[in-house]
């Protein structure tokens, strides 16, 4: 007989999105006549980058011909695909990062599931509240926290509340962690992390041995040049840090996946004996025993996203987004909405009306407005009294959901 992992028992029974995507099908099966806009998950819209295509199709070519096939890749990724991020993400800011630092993936989500496997048992976890669902569940799965209490919090964890009162960016813990999920731009708030405060959480981490996990899938959102887009931008962070960077959102790469982690060679945790180890050892072990690399056309075309055709087109696409946020920020901003981010970030985090619950607006909002968000609850206790809305679709719908919600809830 099989024993399961009973700690699956711990979580709740579905996924965040999937648990959405089910009460929208079962409204839009009620309504079938409903045309429902979504502005739930993340997903973003439009098609694919010229530049990226062309990549992918010239990459399907040299596939299909013996001289330039490609079976297995490297695990850690191509050097084409390596060079251009150490050049463009890093060098071009002033960071020096190695090849053999980079290990690219086929998506954030999976890197940010998976990196908590290096780390004992044993070891003390931080999550911010409200908070990116993996960073929690992956965790919960590995046995690190006892069932979720009344509140909805696991003992086990160590919550960083964010707030109105400070702007959605809570400050290092007082009790000691080991290690810590950060985020920015924020999902779900939309928040984004002044370089103060990114300083801060380096010099909190220096001085307690801790490790930071910052997650920074947005940071092509940022459009405000004095803020830091990656992490290693703050002085002593690659002793401390490991950076999780995503295609996704940056080239509209979420159906196609590819991302990358850096994990520099200056970071250490202890074995039980106190000795140091590097994590870039520990995750080099399990990418290649788990992984045997992105697909070779996925990773010409992330490549592809880097040259000048590339970056135009695809900061183009990420420009008509934030355009979206805008639209949305300020029209429902005017209708008396409260909303955070939105500026630096695709998503917007609005405070729901009449004290109305995060689930009880989402059905408000689904039934009087034929609109599709995501409450902010999912996302953990502190998200309650909240609603996330994604600036991931065409400008009419955009346009439509505005007039809708203004009209619902005018
Ligand atoms: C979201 O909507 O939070 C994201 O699309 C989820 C993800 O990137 O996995």
């Amino acid at each position: 007989m099989a024993r399961i992992n009973e700690h699956y028992a711990k979580l709740p029974a579905s996924y965040l999105f999937p648990e959405i995507g089910r009460r929208v099908r079962a409204y839009q099966a009620a309504h079938p006549d409903a045309k429902v806009i979504r502005l739930g998950i993340g997903d973003v819209t439009e098609p694919l980058a010229p530049a990226i295509t062309e990549a992918m199709h010239a990459a399907v070519d040299e596939m299909g011909k013996r001289e330039t096939f490609h079976g297995y890749g490297p695990e850690q990724g191509y050097d084409f695909l390596v060079e251009a991020i150490r050049q463009n993400d890093y060098a071009a800011r002033g960071v020096d990062i190695a090849a053999d630092e980079i290990f690219v993936s086929d998506g954030s989500k999976c890197d940010s599931g998976n990196i908590q496997e290096i780390f004992a048992l044993g070891a003390r976890i931080a999550v911010t509240d409200p908070v990116y669902p993996v960073y929690v569940d992956s965790n919960v799965m590995a046995g690190r926290t006892a069932a979720a209490g009344p509140d909805g919090r696991y003992p086990g964890f160590t919550y960083l509340v964010g707030t109105e009162a400070n702007g959605f960016q809570p400050e290092p813990p007082a009790e000691p962690v080991d290690v810590v999920y950060l985020c920015s731009p924020n999902n779900p708030t939309g928040t984004v992390a002044t370089r103060a405060q990114l300083e801060r959480w380096v010099a909190w981490a220096k001085a307690n041995d801790s490790i930071i996990l910052f997650d920074a899938a947005y940071e092509s959102y940022i459009s405000d040049p004095s803020l830091p887009r990656s992490i290693y931008e703050i002085p002593g962070a690659k002793d401390v840090a490991l950076e999780l960077r995503s295609f996704s959102k940056r080239a509209g790469f979420t159906g196609v996946r590819c991302a990358f982690m850096v994990v520099p060679k200056g970071v250490t945790g202890v074995d039980p004996s106190g000795k140091r180890v590097a994590l870039n050892a520990l995750w080099a072990r399990r990418h290649t025993t788990k992984f045997n690399g992105a697909s070779y056309v996925v990773q010409r075309g992330a490549a592809a996203a880097y040259s000048p055709a590339g970056l135009e087109q695809t900061n183009a696409q990420i420009a008509f987004y934030m355009e979206n946020a805008r639209l949305l920020r300020e029209s429902l901003g005017a209708a008396g909405f409260t909303i955070f981010g939105g500026v630096h970030a695709p998503y917007l985090w609005i405070r729901t009306t009449g004290g109305a619950s995060s689930w009880d607006f989402f059905d408000q909002l689904l039934t009087k407005a034929q609109v599709v968000g995501t409450p902010g609850a999912g996302f953990g206790p502190a998200g309650e009294g909240y609603f996330r809305l994604s600036a991931f679709n065409s400008r009419a719908n955009i346009e439509e959901a505005i007039g809708r919600i203004r009209k619902a809830f005018g």
